[in-house]
């Protein structure tokens, strides 16, 4: 295989699986920006053709139906791959398990076959979940996590351990390009209101003005970058030699309890907070090591909470009002 170097993005043609879905949608958005012509490629699983209909009409956008644990063929030159699909959330990956170990496992698979026929560079969106509920703090790369393969979370960070491992395998076996983003908790506008994570289920509560759901004491910790710094990093990483993996997020620590407030803040309500039991293997902190991504992709996530949070309110307001 001849792996060609990645062409100036005006000029590539970018295949981007999960498409539909929150990230995806963005990193459409972004390359489309930058120039590049783009294939979205998703089976509308947790994603949704809203999330891409401002696309549709653009003649350098095309949207492919397309379950990817199923063979895809794409016509014509492909310069990069970003690997995006599979649920995410965790009230979606419990409730499709077999789905979540698919997509990370044939998935992948299928999208590094194709990255070997057509010499494109792979970009894989890992998670910080491969780190599990972690005993070292915060995470390195070198961290090789500590995950229960059979407990009920363990479908989405083992799918994505594998998902790592076969792309690793597929570099050292057959020299693709690839690059592995170890994405940590990132919110924005286009999450899904539903979709149980905590900014989502954070802002509905305060728009509501009913207290909002904590799981535990709330002192457990999580790091949050805002989409668009996120998309950056993605965009940095996959034009930077650095294979990786890289951890992308901010190292900026919060409890659940002080996000909570942040949210009221950011929503100007205040209804307080409300306790329920903690979800099995819920890790208790995460913060990522950012020491790679800042001192070799020259990265780092800048949007200060409050005004990502803002950001994420207003659109927030106005789906609601919409709805
Ligand atoms: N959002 C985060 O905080 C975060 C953190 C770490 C990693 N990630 C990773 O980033 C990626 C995108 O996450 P997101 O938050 O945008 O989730 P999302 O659910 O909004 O998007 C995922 C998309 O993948 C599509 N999809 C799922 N299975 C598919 C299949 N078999 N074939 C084709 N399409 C399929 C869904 O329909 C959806 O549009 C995921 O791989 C996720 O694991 C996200």
């Amino acid at each position: 295989m001849s792996v060609r170097v990645l062409r100036p993005l005006p000029e590539a043609h970018v295949v981007i699986t999960g498409g539909a879905g929150f990230l995806g949608s963005h990193l459409c958005e972004r390359f489309l920006a930058e120039g590049a012509r783009v294939t979205a490629v998703d089976n509308l699983l947790t994603g949704s053709r809203d999330n891409i209909a401002h696309l549709l009409d653009e003649p350098r956008f095309t949207f492919v139906e397309h379950d990817v644990t199923r063979h895809l063929d794409i016509e014509g030159d492909v310069d990069a791959i970003l690997h995006f699909a599979s649920p995410a959330s965790p009230i979606d990956y419990l409730r499709l398990p077999i789905q979540t170990l698919k997509v990370g496992a044939l998935g992948t698979h299928n999208m590094l076959g194709l990255a070997l026929a057509k010499g494109a560079r792979f970009l894989i969106a890992s998670t910080s979940e491969v780190y599990g509920d972690p005993q070292v703090h915060p995470q390195p790369e070198t961290y090789w996590g500590h995950v229960n393969p059979i407990g009920p979370r363990g479908v989405y960070d083992e799918a994505k351990r594998f998902a790592e491992a076969i792309t690793f395998a597929y570099h050292r076996s057959h020299g693709v390009d690839v690059r592995v983003a170890r994405i940590f908790n990132t919110y924005g506008p286009r999450m899904r209101m539903e979709d149980g994570r905590a900014v989502p289920a954070f802002m509905n509560a305060a728009i509501d003005g009913v207290p909002l759901p904590i799981h535990g004491d709330g002192l457990q910790t999580r790091s949050l970058s805002y989409v668009d710094d996120m998309v950056d990093g993605f965009l940095a990483l996959l034009t930077h030699d650095e294979v990786g993996p890289v951890n992308l997020g901010s190292p900026f620590e919060v409890t659940m309890l002080q996000l909570a407030e942040a949210v009221q803040d950011a929503c100007g309500s205040h209804p307080g907070v409300e306790l329920h039991p903690r979800p099995v293997d819920d890790p208790q902190v995460r913060r990522p090591d950012t020491t790679i991504a800042r001192e070799r992709l020259g990265w780092e996530a800048t949007t200060p909470l409050a005004v990502g949070l803002a950001r994420t309110a207003a659109w927030w307001r106005e789906q609601r009002e919409a709805a």
